[in-house]
């Protein structure tokens, strides 16, 4: 991109009426992120000077959602249109010259290679204000582009404005506009809101760049996905099936296998290795990693994870914020939470729960188990129905499992605890103290047998 000085104005005080939410429109979800980091995103990307956010509407709830991004905020009380959502901006760039990089918050498919060429098309065509226009079938709702005969640019007329004629224009304004900052502020402060809704329209700059004489052009996209807004529910549903087409399609050109693309769901940034295979209903999201020749799924969710290679999770299967090395068998019906963190050639079986736990090479934990604080050595086996018994209410602590050992089934495991080397708790044992290398603890009352019960009982029952 060309070296010129360059901060970005995200506007995203709307409330979005449209979409008849409680949840401000820009914290709607895209493949579990919402629009609005799609925007940044790219944003980010550019490495700009600096990047405004201009929030309204419950800014607080956006806010929150943002912490991560090094962006300045400023806050538009009232709605009061587009122009005047930028011109709140103005006191986070005052000290800015350059050109400014205004993004619509519900425009979310905009590719920062796209903003990189416009930044250029801007550059080399020494314009002081530019937008990006497109080409769609269907052009309702959008501002459109009014021309003169030899296709020089006149105006924008808002769907809400234009007359029976204009609205069949498909040229349609995307919402991005590029502008030196100086003329910026000044077009700024001669809007006027003048029009069906009382608002101060932003495409009002372009009109005033016109009648001013300055360089006004327009950038236009072949690819009209990526211009495409927000503003219902079914808009919310159309992009996020794009963009799960474009994410999926990537994928299977990589080498993985999906068995339904329509019906499984992968965000932007996850990475899968070849021969893997997706199966249905699943969800992949965060800064998942996959390796190579896994199976995942049908119904698997997973957050924030890293998968080695040969990995199978089946069915049902939930996981966030956790580590899976290599050739693991996972589920079905296991839950992985937070800072689990499963060695080569381990089993984790139906009905288990694993938290902030390791589990070392080999180990087994088949069946309903709760794991939580835990360390595990290898080739450990854990019985069906342990619990490590890790809160006492106030703190958690911790157990320690060393390798080989055998834990029965049914062992309540009471924290802090460890188990040596080689050691076994007999089924249903409540284990409080160490155990220590090699030595077997029962916990257990003696069994008593009452011989001829049954047949005592029966006869009770017929004298009735
Ligand atoms: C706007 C454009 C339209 C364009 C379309 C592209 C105007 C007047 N119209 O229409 O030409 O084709 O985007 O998607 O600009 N916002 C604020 N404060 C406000 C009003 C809006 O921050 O007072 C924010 C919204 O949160 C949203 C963005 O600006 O992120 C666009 O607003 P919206 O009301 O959706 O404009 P459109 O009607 O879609
Ligand atoms: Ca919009």
């Amino acid at each position: 991109m060309n070296n010129f000085s360059l901060a970005v104005v995200i506007l995203a005080a709307g409330k979005g009426t449209r979409m008849n939410s409680v949840v401000p429109k820009v914290l709607h979800r895209i493949l579990n992120q919402p629009i609005i980091k799609y925007v940044l995103n790219s944003a980010v990307a550019l490495k700009p000077q600096r990047i405004s956010v201009v929030l309204g509407h419950r800014s607080d709830l956006v806010k929150s959602e943002l912490i991560k991004y090094k962006i300045d905020v400023a806050i538009q009380e009232q709605q009061m249109g587009t122009g005047h959502a930028v011109l709140c901006a103005k006191k986070t760039l005052r000290d800015f010259k350059g050109n400014i990089l205004i993004l619509s918050g519900d425009v979310p498919l905009i590719a920062a290679r796209t903003l990189t060429e416009f930044c250029d098309h801007f550059y080399n065509t020494n314009s002081t204000i530019s937008f990006i226009t497109s080409k769609l079938d269907n052009p309702s709702g959008y501002g459109r582009i009014l021309r003169r005969e030899n296709n020089q640019i006149l105006d924008i007329v808002e769907e809400k404005d234009a007359r029976r004629d204009q609205k069949k224009i498909k040229e349609i304004n995307a919402g991005i506009y590029l502008v030196e900052s100086s003329f910026l502020w000044e077009s700024l402060n001669n809007l006027n809101s003048d029009n069906r809704q009382n608002e101060y329209y932003l495409p009002g700059i372009i009109r005033y760049g016109i009648e001013n004489g300055v360089n006004v052009s327009t950038y236009e996209l072949k690819d009209h996905k990526e211009t495409l807004g927000i503003n219902t529910r079914k808009q919310l549903w159309e992009l996020e099936t794009i963009m799960k087409e474009k994410i999926n399609s990537k994928h299977l050109e990589n080498g993985v296998t999906i068995v339904d693309p329509s019906n499984t769901y992968i965000s932007e940034d996850v990475i899968i290795g070849k021969d893997t295979v997706i199966n249905p209903n699943t969800h992949i999201y965060g800064k998942t990693q996959i390796g190579e020749n896994c199976t995942i799924g049908p119904s698997v969710y997973i957050e924030d994870s890293i998968l080695g290679n040969e990995v199978v999770v089946k069915f049902s299967s939930y996981l966030t914020n956790c580590k899976i090395e290599n050739r693991v068998t996972m589920g079905p019906f296991c839950h992985l939470r937070p800072e689990a963190h499963v060695k080569d050639n381990a089993k984790i079986g139906n009905f288990v729960e694993i938290k902030k736990s390791q589990i070392g090479i080999g180990s087994k934990v088949p069946h309903l188990s709760y794991v939580g604080d835990a360390t595990v050595g290898n080739n450990v086996n854990i019985g069906a129905g342990t619990i490590t018994c890790n809160y006492d209410g106030v703190n958690k602590h911790q157990t320690i499992i060393e390798d080989n050992v055998f834990i029965g089934s049914d062992t309540m495991l009471v924290a802090p605890i460890r188990i040596g080397k080689e050691a076994t708790t007999a089924a249903g044992s409540t284990i409080t103290k160490d155990v220590e290398q090699g030595a077997l603890a029962i916990e257990r009352s003696i069994q008593k047998e009452i011989s001829g019960w049954s047949e005592r009982k029966k006869k009770k029952k017929d004298n009735k």
